[in-house]
């Protein structure tokens, strides 16, 4: 039962459906795939929320969105084949009662037949467990020869503990293998070109460890601010919101083992291995390891307190402790309104053990991951300048997704995870354990800064690289950040 294969109708409940995510992302991918022929035969999405909308009023509202933000070009009539399988339900997320009408909605909706259901939470993690619940008591999770399943938003929850309650919670009503927690970067198509670029390939592999790599950087800056939604960032702050998710699992994908098999079981073991070989920060750690930074003017932003300390930067130092990259740093930093929208992952490696020419141009050997918005892989290595007695020059030997592969080769992200969902292949998707080991490695940095206000908070220019401390943090142990394409 872990695919549509079972050739049964498929319904997705999408809870919050009248929110910003579902107009932007969600619609316009299953609508995608819709176009593309490749959701189950028959289809049915059912949007739950709080506002009022009739069908047709949600139907137009959605139409709006795709209009704004599908990214993509598509007829009336592909639109009227998709619209009529969209339907639309107010209720409270709390009542009971409005459970048991989208119960009565489902099999009208469904006339009657077996179907898969996939509940969608496009909703604060608070409300998880009363929707699982609700849905639990109205008999909605309940499998019977078709499949039940949920997809749980980012953030999941806002510290380790919030998280082992979480998980606790939702395994009242639910197995992990229905459950599917969202972390968006890894429906990113470049996020999984890393593992192909390192296990499709057998030539990094012999280099990819401690004895040819100096470090690793990886950066996700944003050049974007709050972008209205200070009421959810400001308490939440860079590492809850980027660290614990984000960048932690582009990290576990550079440094994991090659898994047996491509199997969400296989994929997630080492991804938690990773994790958990590295160490928890001590509080002496947190204040040399770390940098918490907020840009100059985000306190007189709307709706942000005064004093607020919430950092809208960080940059980490990690050390993985295992065979592979013991004592091989990880730096990993992120923030809003720096200068350019960049994720990149740069893998540094060591310099010539012997200097051969006299040269001062030389340069360590770097393989960029470009994630976004370049996405490529660049080679950067030496050669010698023509008509120059030793004198190298850094060249670059690059693959770009546009070229090799035409412009609309790249699908929103949401398409694939959506699609794995109802396929029922959980790999991209993060389980309770990686979760919870993920929690371990921000909790104690979160709580040095939040308790000791350790190291003190920096402040950086907004659309600048982030704070000086930032690159004090690398210049100690003799390194810079590579920014932009350099
Ligand atoms: C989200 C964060 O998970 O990721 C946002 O909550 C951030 O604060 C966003 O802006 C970045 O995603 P992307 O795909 O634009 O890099």
């Amino acid at each position: 039962m872990n695919n549509t294969s079972n050739g049964l109708l498929t319904t997705i409940i999408i809870f919050g459906a009248s929110g910003d995510l579902t107009q932007r992302k969600l619609i316009p991918s299953l609508f995608n795939l819709f176009r593309k022929r490749r959701t189950p035969k028959q289809l049915k999405i059912i949007g739950f929320g709080a506002t009022e909308f009739s069908d047709d009023a949600f139907r137009e509202h959605l139409l709006s969105g795709l209009k704004k933000f599908a990214g993509y070009e598509f007829t009336n009539e592909e639109w009227n084949l998709f619209a009529p399988n969209l339907c639309y339900i107010s209720g409270k997320y709390a009542e009971l009662e409005h459970f048991k009408k989208l119960s009565e909605q489902l099999k009208k909706f469904e006339n009657n037949e077996e179907a898969n259901r996939l509940y969608y939470m496009a909703l604060p993690p608070s409300i998880f467990p009363t929707i699982i619940d609700n849905l639990d008591k109205s008999n909605l999770l309940h499998e019977n020869g078709a499949w039940r399943r949920v997809v749980l938003e980012k953030p999941f929850g806002t510290d380790l503990e919030s998280a082992i309650t979480l998980n606790k919670q939702v395994h009242k009503a639910l197995n992990e293998k229905q459950i599917y927690r969202i972390d968006h970067y890894l429906g990113k198509e470049t996020v999984q070109n890393i593992l192909f670029t390192r296990f499709a390939n057998t030539i990094y592999e012999p280099i990819w460890n401690r004895n040819y790599i100096d470090h690793v950087q990886i950066t996700v800056a944003e050049k974007v601010g709050l972008e209205h939604r200070a009421g959810f960032y400001d308490g939440v702050g860079v590492l809850r919101d980027m660290f614990q998710n984000h960048l932690l699992q582009l990290l576990t994908l550079v440094a994991m083992e090659p898994p047996a098999s491509f199997s969400a079981s296989a994929l997630r073991n080492e991804k938690v291995k990773v994790l958990s070989a590295i160490k928890p920060m001590t509080p002496e750690q947190v204040s040399t390891n770390t940098v918490r930074a907020q840009y100059k003017g985000y306190s007189q932003e709307k709706d942000v307190s005064a004093e607020s300390t919430t950092p809208t930067y960080a940059a980490l130092r990690l050390f993985i402790n295992n065979w592979r990259w013991q004592g091989i740093p990880f730096y990993l930093r992120s923030g809003k309104n720096l200068a350019e929208k960049q994720s990149q992952i740069i893998i540094q490696f060591k310099e010539p053990p012997l200097a051969m020419f006299p040269m001062q141009t030389m340069k360590p050997n770097m393989l960029v991951l470009f994630l976004q918005p370049d996405e490529g892989v660049h080679l950067r290595f030496e050669a010698k300048a023509p008509d120059k007695v030793n004198e190298t020059r850094s060249v670059d030997m690059e693959f770009r997704y546009d070229e090799a592969f035409g412009k609309t080769a790249i699908p929103e992200s949401y398409e694939r995870l959506l699609l794995d969902a109802i396929q029922g292949d959980a790999s991209l998707f993060t389980r309770a354990d990686e979760v919870e080991t993920a929690w371990s490695i921000i909790d104690p940095i979160l709580q040095t800064w939040e308790a000791h206000q350790t190291p003190p908070l920096a402040v950086y220019k907004p659309s600048s690289w982030g704070p000086a401390e930032a690159d004090v943090l690398l210049a100690k142990d003799g390194r810079r950040w590579v920014n932009e394409d350099e």
